[in-house]
């Protein structure tokens, strides 16, 4: 037995619902059979885990989350490679960032080992759930909140933590095809001091209102400036930003403790160095942006994320100026590049995979 022991779900979806489930697979829609849980108070550290019956929780309308949005979130995604074994994507990476978040956000930490073990004996319960079909994967969601009942402004002193799984495939309905963006003037995502270096369901709660008015103006995502300044690039409504220019340089906004440290984007960085690129972490300000497309000196802009993976950016547009991206070479070069590793079909000479 694993570190989370598995109780059994005695209503599990049949071979046939679950086929079902996974023939035409959306993001974030479809739900697996278990779940795995584990509780935290300051006397006893973590206990109790567990592997359950995936199922409504019941939770106190005082909890803490509910109110004052004490939590933390991570996103995770396992891969079927061709002989049929499972594999998740730098799961330590992940963990540590969970941490992180959680140290900012006055919650426990979940070590890493059961991090990692959770993941490990969740898919192992619901393996049969991880898709095979291209570009699919089961997206794991790991999350820890503040379940204490008590309406006072404090870190809470009981915690719980889950993973669910979700069988997954393009985050975008309209898969790789070119983004269009909307640079958000009005709105801001984080600011110095705050919390956007955290993944915490906050950022994201702050995230919507613009992203509406991006979907009202015909776009996909909406981008954030610094609100320092108000003039250079941080982050999208939920995935990083990077900028090719014609040279073959790649660029994207450096990790200044407002934006999110993403795994997609580290990785990226990392592959794109072995290829021979120069690639740099700067400020990238909206208007050399808008210069460099309209010059021809920037060639491509792509988003990357573990959900959204890496797609073009085709369109950006704002608040009296609407530009067109053309190119896609380097975007769809790295996108086979890190997917090849990701289902198996390119070597890991990272160790990124850790098998399931
Ligand atoms: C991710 O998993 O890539 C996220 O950042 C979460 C959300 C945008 C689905």
């Amino acid at each position: 037995a694993g570190r989370f022991p598995l109780t059994r779900h005695e209503h599990a979806a049949s071979p046939e619902q679950r086929a079902r489930a996974l023939a035409e697979l959306r993001f974030g829609v479809a739900f697996t059979d278990h779940m795995a849980h584990a509780r935290w108070s300051p006397e006893s550290d973590w206990h109790s885990h567990e592997v359950i019956p995936y199922g409504d929780l019941s939770v106190s309308p005082a909890a803490a989350v509910l109110h004052y949005g004490q939590e933390v979130f991570e996103g995770i995604k396992a891969y079927r490679h061709a002989d049929g074994s499972v594999w998740t994507f730098r799961p330590r990476f992940n963990a540590a960032r969970m941490a992180l978040s959680a140290r900012r956000m006055a919650l426990p930490e979940l070590p890493e080992e059961d991090l990692v073990a959770s993941l490990v004996d969740l898919v192992r319960a619901d393996e049969p759930w991880v898709p095979s079909g291209d570009g699919e994967s089961l997206y794991l969601r790991p999350f820890t909140f503040a379940s204490e009942p008590f309406l006072g402004v404090r870190a809470a002193r009981a915690v719980d933590y889950y993973l669910i799984a979700s069988p997954a495939g393009n985050y975008f309905p309209h898969g790789l095809e070119p983004l269009s963006i909307w640079v958000s003037a009005e709105f801001h995502r984080a600011g110095p001091g705050g919390t956007g270096a955290a993944k915490t369901g906050g950022n994201y709660a702050s995230s919507l209102l613009p992203q509406q008015e991006a979907q009202e103006r015909g776009c996909d995502q909406v981008c954030f400036l610094d609100a320092a300044t108000g003039l250079n690039l941080e982050e999208l409504g939920g995935m990083n930003i990077m900028v090719v220019d014609a040279d073959g340089t790649v660029r994207t906004p450096q990790l200044t403790g407002t934006i999110l440290q993403g795994s997609t984007r580290s990785s990226i960085i990392t592959l794109l160095r072995e290829e021979g690129r120069r690639v740099v972490e700067e400020t990238i300000s909206l208007e050399s942006l808008l210069a460099g497309i309209e010059s021809g000196r920037v060639a491509e802009v792509f988003a990357c994320g573990t959900a959204a993976v890496v797609v073009p950016i085709g369109r950006l547009a704002g608040q009296g100026f609407e530009v067109e991206i053309a190119g896609t070479e380097v975007t769809r070069q790295i996108h086979a590049h890190l997917t090849g590793i990701q289902y198996g079909r390119l070597p890991d000479p990272h160790n990124w995979m850790y098998r399931l």
